[in-house]
């Protein structure tokens, strides 16, 4: 027999996650649209559905990035503020542990990316395998956003709880990467987080502290794209 091996990229493996994901959606929710490449493909699939079998849905976007293109893509949009309750959202990330806990905020909308997250009824991150770690924070940081009063002191706490603090800046811009809403964000690099709940309740007695994407107790669910020989196997995972 002869067989043909399908080379994947890392792009095509968020893209097969990011279809299924947005397959799962059903006519008449109301949907939170995360934010990050893995999520451009999951608006393009949720554009292709409204435009071509005529899906009723209603998206709440995370970030100026997701609103932008459900807007490009024909999504009918609400704020968050106008909502308390959603059915579900679909967000990326930038590692996954097997119980469900999170990072993200490498695009820097872990604030509004928390908030739609936990308004919704059933939250799920989509990512291709490459994101699925053992043990969180050993690569990414822990994304903070802090108000700008607060700047020096959450720094102090940051490095008390064992993490190394660095202001993110930009390649755009010279100086400090401001959010979405308007604050400064902090990465801050652990080597590895033993107890994701008990840093995300010691991050959150921060005063001042906005946010931050340690992600934990929050997905129902995990929709993974790996790579295999005939290209792309995708596993929703329950947590
Ligand atoms: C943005 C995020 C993203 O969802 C996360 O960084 C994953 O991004 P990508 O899909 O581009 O790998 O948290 O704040």
């Amino acid at each position: 027999m002869n067989r043909q091996l399908v080379i994947m990229t890392s792009d095509d493996l968020k893209k097969a996650a990011a279809y299924a994901a947005a397959d799962l959606v059903a006519d008449g929710m109301l949907v939170g649209l995360g934010s990050g490449s893995t999520l451009v493909h999951v608006l393009r699939r949720l554009g292709e559905r409204v435009r071509d079998s005529g899906l009723r849905i209603v998206g709440v976007p995370t970030s100026y990035q997701a609103r932008a293109l459900a807007i490009e893509c024909g999504i009918p949009i609400r704020e968050a503020m106008d909502v308390s309750e959603l059915d579900m959202a679909l967000d990326g990330a930038d590692e996954i542990d097997p119980a469900g806990n999170h990072l993200k905020g490498a695009g820097g909308a872990q604030v509004i990316e928390k908030i739609i997250a936990s308004m919704a009824r059933r939250y799920l991150v989509v990512a291709d395998g490459s994101k699925w770690v053992e043990h969180l924070g050993r690569k990414h940081p822990v994304v903070a956003e802090v108000v700008t009063p607060a700047l020096a002191s959450a720094m102090r706490r940051f490095r008390e709880l064992g993490g190394r603090p660095v202001m993110r800046t930009s390649g755009g811009k010279l100086g400090p990467v401001i959010s979405d809403l308007g604050n400064p964000i902090v990465d801050v690099q652990f080597d590895g987080i033993d107890d994701p709940a008990r840093l995300d309740a010691e991050l959150n007695a921060i005063p001042g502290l906005v946010g931050h994407g340690l992600f934990v107790g929050l997905a129902a669910g995990a929709v993974i794209a790996r790579a295999d020989e005939a290209g792309a196997t995708v596993e929703i995972v329950e947590f």
